[in-house]
């Protein structure tokens, strides 16, 4: 295992300063809970060198039913998108759907634990509709990391036009060694194309900011950041370099 007996490197080291996925807006999910826990989280991204960030909070219906009508009309601090379920309610809840202010792209998960029978339906569906669907934390999912099968249908997934997003907290290797297997894979096959935090609460970033991988991924997750910054844009308000 080459994965963890290297330098130690934080998020500026990466250059991380635009987060595309956090849980900050207070009461609506498994993150911030208060707007205390809200205002913390964001001091503790600006110490980490984050400037700016789409909040995007959970919907879910049976666990957390956040309509998009109800999220925008109280939450308007910051940017604003959602990570969606896929599961039997998804079609319903994301039929108004919140959209990374690029207006294509819209971030999707599933449960860790459990496939979504119809990931593939969705994500060719999204695709028809001129959308682009953003996987979160492909490696962080069980059942690809239990499977010989998992990176095939990861490259199913991209070559569908799905893309990936990786979780900083991966990095660490606090959730085993099947999530640092597939995340290696992911990343020297050059299969992410977003990096993020997903953070949940101020403390994670201690974590966060103290993982060890081998210095040749430096460059990879630079340029995972860099790419984040495409989606705070529309297309044509982009400037070339
Ligand atoms: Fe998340």
């Amino acid at each position: 295992m080459l994965f963890f007996h290297k330098a130690k490197y934080t998020i500026r080291d990466i250059g991380l300063k635009s987060d595309i996925h956090c849980h900050i807006v207070p009461g609506v999910d498994d993150g911030a809970r208060t707007p205390e826990d809200h205002a913390n989280m964001l001091q503790a991204m600006k110490e980490a060198g984050i400037e700016r960030m789409v909040a995007t909070p959970h919907v879910c219906k049976s666990l957390y039913p956040n309509y998009a009508s109800d999220l925008r009309a109280v939450y308007k601090d910051t940017l604003l998108a959602a990570e969606y379920m896929v599961d039997d309610d998804f079609r319903e809840m994301s039929s108004d759907p919140l959209l990374y202010p690029d207006g294509k792209h819209i971030l999707i998960e599933m449960s860790y634990f459990e496939r979504s029978r119809n990931i593939l339906d969705e994500i060719f569906r999204l695709r028809e509709m001129g959308l682009c669907p953003i996987l979160a934390h492909p490696e962080r999912y069980r059942f690809y990391q239990e499977s010989p099968a998992g990176m095939a249908e990861l490259e199913k997934i991209v070559d569908m036009g799905c893309q990936l997003q990786l979780n900083v907290m991966s990095l660490t290797g606090v959730y085993g060694p099947g999530s640092k297997t597939i995340l290696r894979n992911l990343l020297t096959h050059g299969m992410y194309s977003y990096i993020a935090t997903d953070l949940h609460s101020a403390h994670q970033l201690e974590m966060m900011n103290r993982f060890y991988v081998k210095e040749s991924w430096l460059d990879l997750l630079h340029s995972l950041c860099l790419s984040n910054e495409a989606l705070f844009f529309l297309p044509d308000s982009v400037s070339e370099p």
